[in-house]
């Protein structure tokens, strides 16, 4: 399960520095090498900045370079969303902080020799049921001075009731793109570190200490002036973000496809959603097809919606070959806007840059732009629409509380569902995953590929009970969006450890 752009990579033209080998110290810490850490440790190491970026796994393998990698300020549905929640003035500052953020990443594509393409983007109802919100988006983005307008005929070979396009937006592949930012940042004297995870911080005086287990799982202690969780959700719960935030997660698949590919960049607005883009590749084109979100761990089966977003693409596009899969999660914020900058109020010393709601290509940078410059002390106008505490945020209160109660919820079922499953502990299933046992001996069990793993099911973060996932092969944990593999080895999310082995 390897993404397009991950599968394949060439020898990266930069080379990460070892823990052990550098000083124990560093300016600023930036956690997190996908485009938000990697952009923001950039242009601080521009300013002069002594940087160290600690990346738990590789280079682009959280979301960034498991994306569909859009670089488009037509987004989906969520400009009419913006503007009812925050009206005219924020919703504009949302799109120039995206707009800044796009065209700085396709500048530096154009002078780096990253290869872009610059292809119109679509929101578009498949039924006639989808077209009231197409044409409320249409009406939004031209509210806040989009170019869009509506397009009857989007020469699709899938069913199309018409949408809003908006001309010259832009896709990549996402990993050259990280390569040229490593770099710069490597050739400017900034040290990249793979393989270390940020389990805790704590403060010692006025300096932060950084506790970070390196490739061998030994804790190395490190100290800073300033932090940046660049994680996708944080991972300190100071904040309180993770009640913030909704983990959605989306799967992708590739196809080769005989014949005409789609050009433009589609989105749906009616479900279930439907993401197409096409992307160049060594030996041809592919089609690129997004789709069967769900909220991390809520899904009782995502490889059925995943088997009917393939089938769906099979039906439109006769004789496609699946060539790749892969899945990433995203956050939605309570109130529609990312959360870009101190971790708690007048604090300046721990930054974090979330909530991108799948839009991160734009709004990634946005906040490297808009964190890098605070940091700097200087203020980008339009960052008013990224704040991480604001009174904006009242407008989410309802969608909080709703979530904030499901979560509730799923905790007090994960701990209690189990317990009916009782008569099948024992040998795990055939094939999968699945949590049995009384609340004070909770397992999980499951067998992939012919291995069988037990682990506990309590979610290392706050104690939620992981469900199984399917399409994935990994335990999901419904209340923040942790994700462990089949063996319990965290994989992301706002926890910081294992799954505990089970016997
Ligand atoms: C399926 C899907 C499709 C999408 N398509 C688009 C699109 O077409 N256009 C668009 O604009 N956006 C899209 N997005 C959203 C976009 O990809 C993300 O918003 C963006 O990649 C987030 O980047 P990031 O750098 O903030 O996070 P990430 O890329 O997730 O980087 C965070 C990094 O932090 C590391 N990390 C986490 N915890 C620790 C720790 N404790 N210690 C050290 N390192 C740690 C992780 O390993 C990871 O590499 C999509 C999202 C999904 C899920
Ligand atoms: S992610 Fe918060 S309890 Fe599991």
């Amino acid at each position: 399960m390897t993404s397009l752009w991950l599968s394949d990579r060439v020898e990266p033209p930069w080379s990460a520095s070892r823990l052990e080998d550098g000083p124990r110290s560093a300016d600023i810490i930036v956690v997190g090498a996908g485009i938000t850490g990697l952009m923001t440790a950039v242009l601080l190491a521009r300013a002069g900045k002594e940087v160290l970026v600690l990346e738990a796994r590789t280079v682009g393998a959280g979301t960034t370079g498991n994306t569909t990698a859009k670089i488009s300020l037509l987004q989906g549905t969520h400009m009419t969303k913006i503007l009812a929640k925050h009206g005219k003035d924020l919703a504009r500052a949302y799109v120039e902080g995206n707009r800044e953020g796009q065209d700085w990443v396709i500048n530096h594509c154009e002078t780096h020799g990253v290869a872009v393409q610059r292809e119109d983007a679509y929101t578009y109802a498949q039924s006639a049921k989808g077209v009231p919100s197409a044409k409320a988006e249409l009406k939004a983005c031209q509210a806040v001075g989009l170019p869009v307008e509506w397009s009857d005929d989007a020469g699709v070979p899938f069913p199309y009731h018409g949408g809003v396009r908006l001309p010259e937006q832009a896709q990549f592949d996402p990993m050259p793109f990280l390569d040229t930012l490593a770099e710069e940042f490597t050739d400017r004297g900034g040290r990249l570190v793979e393989h270390a995870r940020v389990r805790r911080v704590s403060w010692r005086g006025d300096k932060l200490r950084v506790y970070v287990n390196d490739a061998a799982q030994r804790e190395v202690e490190l100290e800073t002036g300033r932090l940046v969780l660049a994680t996708g959700i944080p991972i300190l719960d100071r904040g309180g973000f993770f009640a913030r935030l909704q983990p959605s997660r989306s799967y992708c698949l590739a196809y080769r496809v005989p014949g005409e590919i789609t050009r433009p960049m589609m989105i749906s607005t009616d479900s279930p959603t439907r993401s197409v883009r096409y992307a160049p590749a060594a030996d041809g084109e592919r089609l690129i097809v997004g789709g069967a979100s769900h909220t991390v761990g809520r899904s009782r089966s995502p490889s059925k919606d995943l088997e009917e977003l393939s089938s769906w693409t099979r039906q439109h596009y006769p004789g496609a070959e699946q060539t790749h899969f892969w899945s990433a999660q995203d956050y939605t914020p309570i109130d529609d806007l990312p959360y870009v900058g101190p971790i708690l109020p007048n604090n300046e010393s721990i930054f974090v840059a979330t909530g991108f709601n799948k839009w991160g290509m734009t709004n990634g940078a946005a906040a490297a732009l808009a964190l890098s410059s605070r940091i700097l002390g200087g203020r980008m106008d339009w960052s008013r629409a990224f704040a991480s505490w604001s009174a904006h945020e009242l407008s989410g209160v309802f969608t909080a509380m709703q979530f904030n109660a499901e979560v509730g919820f799923d905790l007090a079922k994960g701990w209690v569902t189990p317990a009916t499953r009782i008569g099948r502990r024992g040998p795990g299933p055939d094939e999968g995953g699945v949590v049995s046992g009384p609340p004070w001996h909770l397992q999980a069990r499951c067998r992939v590929d012919g291995t069988e793993h037990r682990v506990s099911p309590v979610c290392t973060h706050l104690g939620g009970i992981v469900n199984w996932n399917d399409a994935d092969k990994a335990w999901e944990c419904p209340l923040h969006g942790s994700r462990f593999a089949p063996d319990g080895t965290l994989l992301e999310g706002p926890a910081t450890r294992d799954l505990t082995k089970s016997s």
